[in-house]
């Protein structure tokens, strides 16, 4: 299998390629503008697209709570009745007709879900499908997009990519995790990677991770094969399968101990953090998602009374970012 560092790699050379312009937004424009910048001068700038995360699918699905999932939020979703759900999938990456094993895609998928809540407000919950991120500030992913977008084919070396690896130790993990393709979309895990603090009726707040499982279990092809398959194929499979039943995945919070690391997303807590089981998300049906998707905006500070975002910098940093994708993309 072919590292993931070799695979970023690869990517890097394609968009500087794809993109002359490397170096975009003044200091002073907010992150989140600048972040979108960059990302635009990797991947191009494709109209109505998003910048990031820009293939995707759109599911309609269900939420149907656990028993004792109210003890850890007060949330109106995780207690009575089932919440209609919107779901995009997608792969990361701004390059909207990219292949599904695209190295321009990272070898990071995402799961993005907005809860109708019954007062006609929204929860959303926006992971990915790795469980941790490379960097922990959005000022270091800039400066990572920015170091790919510099270490072109002809650089010397160390190219500011090799130079920044080096010096980001987390980044350099992430990069050489292997990231296989999933069978569907529907056999991914995926991760929350920011913490959000969750407060119940009585008052208590814990600190959490999501976590989504898919009941199926998580189920990956081979490199040889994912080249082989048709270029949509983690879509083409999910939607296969819901047109025979529900897919069906878990939904779950990792609780923090009282020291882990709740504002640096590159930190992964121990695997024998205590869950809480929120409840069961269902995909029930595909949606025509060229009529849907551009309208959809999700965001990681849309929350129900009784989730709040933790002090982690990156998840406000993203709501700007997204807002700004999201006005480019709908103008
Ligand atoms: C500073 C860090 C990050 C930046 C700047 C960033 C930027 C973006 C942008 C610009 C978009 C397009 C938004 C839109 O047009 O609606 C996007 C989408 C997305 N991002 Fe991030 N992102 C960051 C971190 C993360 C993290 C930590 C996760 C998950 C844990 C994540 C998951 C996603 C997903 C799933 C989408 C697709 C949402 C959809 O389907 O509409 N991102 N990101």
């Amino acid at each position: 299998m072919r590292s993931f560092q070799s695979i970023a790699l690869t990517a890097a050379l394609s968009a500087l390629i794809a993109a002359a312009a490397t170096c975009t937004g003044a200091e002073d424009e907010p992150l989140g503008v600048r972040l979108v910048n960059q990302m635009n001068a990797l991947y191009g700038q494709h109209p109505g697209v998003r910048a990031n995360h820009a293939k995707g699918a759109v599911f309609e699905g269900t939420f149907t709570p656990a028993q004792g999932a109210d003890v850890l939020s007060s949330a109106v979703f995780l207690k009575g009745a089932p919440t209609p759900l919107v779901i995009r999938f997608s792969n990361a990456g701004g390059v909207p007709d990219a292949r599904d094993n695209d190295p321009s895609t990272g070898g990071v998928r995402g799961m993005a879900i907005k809860f109708r809540l019954p007062d006609g407000s929204e929860q959303d919950m926006v992971c990915i499908s790795a469980n941790s991120f490379p960097v922990a500030t959005g000022e270091d992913f800039l400066a990572l997009l920015q170091a790919i977008g510099a270490s072109g084919p002809d650089v010397p070396k160390p190219t500011p990519l090799e130079k920044f690896l080096s010096t980001h130790p987390a980044a350099a993990a992430f990069v050489g995790t292997p990231r296989p393709v999933a069978v569907s979309y529907g056999t991914q895990p995926f991760f929350g990677v920011n913490a959000f603090k969750f407060t119940n009726a009585q008052g208590t707040a814990k600190f959490g991770r999501y976590r989504i499982v898919p009941e199926s279990g998580a189920a990956y092809v081979s490199d040889e094969e994912a080249a082989k398959r048709p270029p949509d194929a983690l879509a083409d499979n999910l939607r296969a399968s819901v047109e025979k039943g529900p897919v069906k995945f878990r939904l779950l919070v990792q609780v923090a101990a009282a020291d882990d690391p709740t504002t640096d997303a590159t930190k992964v807590w121990p695997d024998d953090r205590p869950t809480v089981e929120l409840g069961e998300i269902a995909v029930t049906k595909a949606l025509d998602t060229k009529k849907v998707e551009n309208d959809l905006l999700f965001l990681p500070t849309n929350l129900a009374a009784g989730i709040e975002a933790s002090d982690d910098p990156i998840i406000n940093t993203r709501t700007e970012a997204y807002a700004e994708s999201f006005s480019r993309r709908t103008k």
